[in-house]
C-alpha cells in the first residue's frame, strides 16, 4: 500500500479492531506525509522528540492549512471560542488554567476518593449479580457509569444530577476524537450540550459561591478569588467541562481495553486474582500495549527537520502514540502485553506540557475496578471475539463488551 494513504486506512472503521499492522508499516517512514497533507509521526524517538519541542502547538487556531482532509483537524469539533479548554492551549494561558487544577490534583484529594471508587466499583457489580444472568455488557454494566460518577463526586456536582451530567458527558465524549467527522445533527447535538452543560456549571458556580465545600469546583472558585480574579468563571465552568470530557471515555475505555485484553490472556487474569498488588504494572502495560488515546494531532510553528524530513510550518501533524508504544527500537517483544516489563516508559498519558492531568485518578480506579472484576466474575469468557468497536480511531475502544460469566 502507498505509504501516503496508510493514515486514512487507520481511520477506516473496519481497521479499528486492529490498527497495530498499519502503525508497523507507517513505522518504517517515521515521519510520513499523508496524501493530504498531514504529517504522521509514529515511532518513539521521534514522537517524542516532536512531543517536547516548544515549536510544536496543540492550538488548531495556528493550523495555516485550516483543516486537513483526513478529518483528523479538532477544529471540526464545536468548542466554547471565548474560553477554549486548556488542552487545546499554548503557554502562557495554557499553563495558567492548568495550574489552577494540578494545585488541585493533589494525591491526597485523589487518594481521599479511593473509598468512594471501591464503594461504587462494588455497587456496580452488586447490581449485575441482583440481575443474576450468566452474561455481563462490561461497557454499559460497569465501565460506562463508573468514571463519569466519580467526576461529579471530584467537582462536587449532586448526586441527584449524575444522570443528567452522564447523558450530556455522552454525547460531548465525541468532542475531543479529532477523527470524528461530524454531520449536521452530531454537531447540533454536541453544541445543545454543551450550551446546557455551561449553563448547569454556571449554577452550580453561583451555588457554590453561597456554600463553600471540599470539591474541586469550590477550590478552583476560590482559587480565582485569591488570585485576583485572573481565572475568570467562563474558565472554570470550560475547566470542569474539560475534566468531564477527558476523564471520561478515556477512562471507560481503558478498563474495557483491560478486561479484553486480561481474557485474550487468561494466565494475566488468573495472575491478577491471585496477587491484586500486581495491578499497577498490569495498568502500567496496559497503557502501552492498548492506549484509550491512540493518537493527538498537533500543528508546527515553525519549520521542523527531523529524522531526515522537514515539517514546515502550519501544517496538520499527528503523533502516533500508539504507534510509537509499539516501536520495536524502544520495547523487546513489543506485540506481546507482558506486565513484567522494565523501564516502560510509554505515551499513554502523553507528555510533557499537556500531561494528562487525571493520571493519577485514573490509575487508582481502573487499578480497582479490574481488580474487583477478575475477583468477582467467575470462570469469564468472551462471548465474541472480536467485539464491535465505537467510531473513534483516537479514543478507541469497544462500544460493548459481553462476557459470559456470573458475578459473585
Ligand atoms: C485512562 C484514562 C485516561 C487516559 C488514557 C488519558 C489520556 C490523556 C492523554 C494522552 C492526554 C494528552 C493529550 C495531548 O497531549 O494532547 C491527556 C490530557 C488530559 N487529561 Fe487525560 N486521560 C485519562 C483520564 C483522565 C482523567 C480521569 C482526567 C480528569 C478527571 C483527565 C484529564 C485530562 C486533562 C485535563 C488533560 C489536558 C492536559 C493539558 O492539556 O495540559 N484525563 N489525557
Amino acid at each position: 500500500m502507498n505509504n501516503g494513504s496508510l493514515f486514512a486506512e487507520v481511520l477506516k472503521q473496519e481497521n479499528r479492531h486492529n490498527p497495530y499492522p498499519l502503525y508497523a508499516q507507517l513505522r518504517e517512514t517515521p515521519v510520513s506525509i499523508q496524501d493530504d497533507g498531514t504529517y504522521v509521526v509514529s515511532t518513539y524517538a521521534e514522537v517524542r522528540s516532536l512531543l517536547y519541542d516548544p515549536r510544536v502547538s496543540s492550538d488548531e487556531e495556528k493550523n495555516l492549512t485550516s483543516k486537513s482532509g483526513s478529518g483528523v483537524s479538532t477544529s471540526d469539533a464545536p468548542s466554547n471560542q471565548d474560553s477554549p479548554a486548556f488542552l487545546h492551549l499554548d503557554p502562557p494561558d495554557h499553563d495558567r488554567l492548568r495550574s489552577v487544577v494540578m494545585n488541585q490534583f493533589t494525591p491526597q484529594r485523589i487518594y481521599g476518593m479511593r473509598l468512594q471508587v471501591e464503594e461504587l466499583v462494588k455497587h456496580f457489580l452488586d447490581k449485575c449479580r441482583e440481575r443474576d444472568q450468566d452474561k455481563i455488557d462490561i461497557v454499559d454494566d460497569f465501565a460506562y457509569p463508573l468514571p463519569v460518577t466519580i467526576i461529579c463526586k471530584l467537582l462536587g456536582v449532586p448526586v441527584e444530577d449524575e444522570q443528567y451530567f452522564q447523558e450530556r458527558s455522552t454525547v460531548l465524549a465525541s468532542s475531543l476524537d479529532p477523527d470524528h467527522r461530524y454531520g449536521a445533527e452530531d454537531a447540533r447535538r454536541i453544541k445543545e450540550a454543551h450550551s446546557q452543560l455551561t449553563d448547569y456549571m454556571h449554577k452550580q458556580i453561583e451555588n457554590r459561591r453561597q456554600h463553600r465545600g471540599n470539591d474541586l469546583l469550590s477550590a478552583m472558585i476560590a482559587s480565582g478569588d485569591f488570585e485576583g480574579g485572573q481565572i475568570s468563571e467562563e474558565e472554570i465552568v470550560s475547566i470542569s467541562i474539560l475534566l468531564l470530557i477527558a476523564g471520561h471515555e478515556t477512562t471507560v475505555n481503558l478498563i474495557t481495553n483491560g478486561m479484553l485484553t486480561l481474557l485474550r490472556y487468561p494466565e494475566q487474569l488468573e495472575r491478577l486474582r491471585q496477587y491484586p498488588d500486581l495491578a499497577p504494572r498490569l495498568v502500567q502495560e496496559l497503557l502501552r500495549f492498548e492506549p484509550p488515546v491512540q493518537f493527538r494531532t498537533r500543528t508546527t510553528l515553525a519549520d521542523i527537520e527531523i529524522a531526515g524530513t522537514v515539517i514546515p510550518k502550519g501544517v496538520p501533524l499527528v503523533l502516533l502514540f500508539a504507534a510509537a508504544n509499539r516501536d520495536p527500537v524502544q520495547y523487546n517483544d513489543p506485540d506481546r502485553f507482558d506486565p513484567d516489563r522494565q523501564n516502560n516508559q510509554h505515551f499513554g498519558f502523553g507528555g510533557s506540557l499537556h500531561l494528562c492531568v487525571g493520571a493519577p485518578l485514573a490509575r487508582m480506579e481502573v487499578e480497582i475496578a479490574l481488580r474487583t472484576l477478575v475477583q468477582r466474575l467467575q470462570s469469564p469468557h468472551l462471548t465474541e471475539d472480536v467485539p464491535e468497536y465505537r467510531p473513534g480511531a483516537s479514543l478507541r475502544g469497544p462500544r460493548h463488551l459481553f462476557v459470559q460469566t456470573k458475578v459473585g
